[in-house]
This record gives structure tokens, C-alpha cells and sequence, in this order.
């Protein structure tokens, strides 16, 4: 297929950004809450930007705050647009109407969460326009992951891997334990992994595993699994940790 004149990279990126953030306390939306004085979703919004390969950014905002969320990324792309849902055929074609193309920056799409993650990724996938080949989902609440991890995660798809999640050892020893607290045993650490994001896909593994859910996930990979692809994995980054907990928040602060 040819690709459109407005593709900057082969890579969609979905940000699933439209939680409330509960764990972190009373507040805002976890994406707009504040590190360093700017949102946590700019900063992730802006490190994914950086990557390469990225042609394109679907970010599911809070349904209440698509508009808001529009005006704080706009001017970290070139192109945007705002729209629930997008017919994807039609998404570059607005962009070049409102806006002026650039090969610099990818196009941002902005569309209304759901009511949980998994419905804010479909939502998002949805929108994707139709020449993007590889799609990776990542947590806005990752706010400081690296662009270099999103290219590690995009290349390993485009080496042929249909699915890729990012992983660093667990460093705790695990226990399992009963409904009353008592060790009913420990687990073999060696073969553990804590998994982080962005995780990339072949765009019509996404779209089969997302198809074939019945139950909530906690991750798109575990979609994967469910219909039988092979996930692969690679290094993934401490910078990349989820900023779930007031403590995650203040050693963000601490890191940036
Ligand atoms: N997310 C989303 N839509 C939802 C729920 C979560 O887009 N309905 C997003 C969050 O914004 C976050 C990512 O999924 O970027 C991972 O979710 P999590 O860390 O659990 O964030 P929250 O759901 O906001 O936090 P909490 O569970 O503490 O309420
Ligand atoms: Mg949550």
C-alpha cells in the first residue's frame, strides 16, 4: 500500500489517558495532574513525539476533557484533530484542512476514554488511520518512559513479532498467600517479569485480540495471549514505571 503523504512513521501510538487516577488521591484525572508543573499525558505525549518512527498519536482523554486535552497537546504536534470517533479514511484529510502538514511531528488524534482501559483502547484503536501497520498502546501514567524504549518496542513488531511488551526482572521475592494471610508458598522469581508499556502489535493482532475479549484485562498483551499469539518480550526501562501512588509521583519528581 502506498502510504498517505501525511505519514510521518509506520507507528500509531494509543495513549489511554481517560482514568481517574483513584490511587493517587482526590484530584484531577491522573493525566492532567501535575509533574514539574506540566501534566503527566505532556510528558508522555512528548516523549512518544520523539520517537521516530511514530506518525501518529490517539490519545483517549476523558470524555469530559477532549477539548482541554486537544489544547495542551496541540502544540506539541504539528496536526490535530478532535473528533468522536473518527472515521479513519476521512482523519488525514481533515488534518491537512486544518492544519499544515509537517514531516517533523506526527498527527494527534484526541477521542472520548471509556469506562475502563480496555474501553479506552478500543476506542482509541478505532480511530487510527488505515495505513498505520503497528500500533502500540501506552500508558499516559508512564509519563517519563524514554522514545528510545517506544523504537525497541516498534522495531521488535517490524522484525515480524506480532506482539511486544517491555519487562525488567521482579526484584522482590513473591509469595502467595491464602484469604487469611497465611504463605501458602513461594514463587520462582527467575521466571517472573513485571511488565511495563508501551506495548506494540501487529495492528490486526490488536484488533482480533481486542475483538475476541469477553473479560477485562489489565493489559492489551494479555488480550494477545488469550487468542494465541506468541508475545515477545524486551528490555524494558525503570524510567518507564507507572506512576500509580503518591510515593510513584514524588519519585517521578525526583527522576525527571
Ligand atoms: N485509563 C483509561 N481509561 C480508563 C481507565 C484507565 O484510559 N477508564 C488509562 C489511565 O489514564 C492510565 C492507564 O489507563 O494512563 C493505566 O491505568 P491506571 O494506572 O490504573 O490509571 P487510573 O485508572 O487513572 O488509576 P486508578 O486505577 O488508580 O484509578
Ligand atoms: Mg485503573
Amino acid at each position: 500500500m502506498t502510504a498517505h503523504p501525511c505519514v510521518r512513521g509506520d507507528v500509531a501510538v494509543l495513549v489511554p489517558a481517560a482514568g481517574m487516577g483513584v490511587r493517587l488521591g482526590p484530584g484531577a484525572p491522573k493525566a492532567l495532574r501535575l509533574l514539574r508543573g506540566e501534566p503527566l499525558l505532556v510528558h508522555a505525549v512528548r516523549r512518544v513525539a520523539a520517537a521516530p518512527s511514530v506518525g501518529c498519536i490517539v490519545v483517549a482523554a476523558p470524555s469530559d476533557a477532549v477539548d482541554d486535552v486537544t489544547a495542551l497537546l496541540s502544540p506539541l504536534v504539528a496536526r490535530t484533530v478532535t473528533s468522536a470517533p473518527i472515521v479513519a479514511s476521512e482523519t488525514c484529510g481533515a488534518a491537512e484542512h486544518t492544519l499544515e502538514a509537517s514531516s517533523e511531528s506526527p498527527l494527534l488524534l484526541v477521542v472520548p476514554g471509556g469506562a475502563t482501559r480496555q474501553a479506552s483502547v478500543a476506542a482509541a484503536l478505532a480511530a487510527v488511520p488505515a495505513e498505520f501497520g503497528i500500533v502500540l498502546v501506552h500508558d499516559a501514567a508512564r509519563a517519563l518512559t524514554p522514545p528510545e524504549l517506544v523504537e525497541t518496542v516498534a522495531d521488535a513488531v517490524r522484525g515480524g513479532h506480532g506482539a511486544v511488551i517491555p519487562v525488567l526482572p521482579v526484584v522482590d521475592t513473591i509469595k502467595e498467600v491464602d484469604n487469611s494471610g497465611i504463605v501458602v508458598g513461594t514463587v520462582d522469581r527467575s521466571v517472573l517479569r513485571a511488565v511495563q508499556t508501551p506495548q506494540g502489535f501487529r495492528r490486526d493482532v490488536l484488533t482480533s485480540a481486542h475483538a475476541a475479549a469477553v473479560d477485562e484485562h489489565t493489559d492489551d498483551a494479555g488480550m494477545a495471549e488469550k487468542i494465541g499469539v506468541p508475545v515477545h518480550t524486551v528490555p524494558g526501562s525503570e524510567a518507564a514505571m507507572k506512576i500509580t501512588r503518591p510515593f510513584d509521583l514524588a519519585i517521578a519528581e525526583l527522576l525527571f
